[in-house]
């Protein structure tokens, strides 16, 4: 996983919590890299993981919700580093359907080695979009989150409903209303 996601992680307990509490959910995490993390470099999902748990413990919040509260801040971060993905964007429905085939196709360029969900996008309507998510990562409440970001950050009332599949794929079922 990139190092963008992690320091954007350590950011989000820095802004919402303390610095002290960014060494104390590192030191507890007992990752492998130490914490030092750059934006460029590549590190193992399953420090990811370690991190959410162990702010888990510190903040007393599970881990689902921290990964919802992380995904809706990482949004956030994206539209002020990468705002040339929403270029000529007019609504969320519009920006989550060119994920998979624009903006993580973008993203593989910006970083090869990047390790990146499947999305299948499907118009169902109009205004009704289902997005199913697949990763050997399985971070859909990272992608629930993130989903949820760009909802608010266009500002259109859409509804998210969210079903496991049979295959353990993650269906999201959005419509405008
Ligand atoms: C401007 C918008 C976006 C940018 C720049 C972006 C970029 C990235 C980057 C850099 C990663 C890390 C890849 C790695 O760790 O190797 C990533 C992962 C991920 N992205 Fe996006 N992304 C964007 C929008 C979205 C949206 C809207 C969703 C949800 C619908 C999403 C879902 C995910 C998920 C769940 C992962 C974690 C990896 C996994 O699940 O396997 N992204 N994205």
């Amino acid at each position: 996983m990139k190092g963008i996601v992690f320091t954007e992680f350590l950011d989000m307990v820095e802004t919402t919590i303390s610095a002290d509490a960014v060494d104390d959910v590192i030191e507890a995490a007992r990752i492998p890299s130490g914490g030092a993390y750059t934006a460029v470099g590549t590190y193992d999902h399953k420090e990811m993981v370690s991190l959410v748990g162990a702010l888990s413990e510190y903040s007393g919040q599970p881990m689902p919700d921290l990964l919802h509260q992380f995904g809706r801040h990482l949004f956030g971060r994206f539209v002020a580093l990468y705002p040339v993905f929403f270029e000529g964007v007019e609504d969320a429905l519009e920006f989550l359907a060119r994920v998979e085939g624009v903006i993580h196709e973008e993203v593989l360029k910006l970083y090869p080695d990047a390790e990146l969900p499947r999305f299948e996008a499907r118009w169902t309507g109009p205004g009704a979009l289902t997005l199913v998510y697949r990763s050997p990562r399985h971070m859909g409440d990272l992608a629930h989150g993130l989903i949820e970001g760009c909802v608010a950050h266009f500002g259109d009332p859409v509804s998210i409903r969210r079903q496991r599949l049979p295959d353990g794929a993650e269906e999201f079922l959005l419509a405008r209303r």
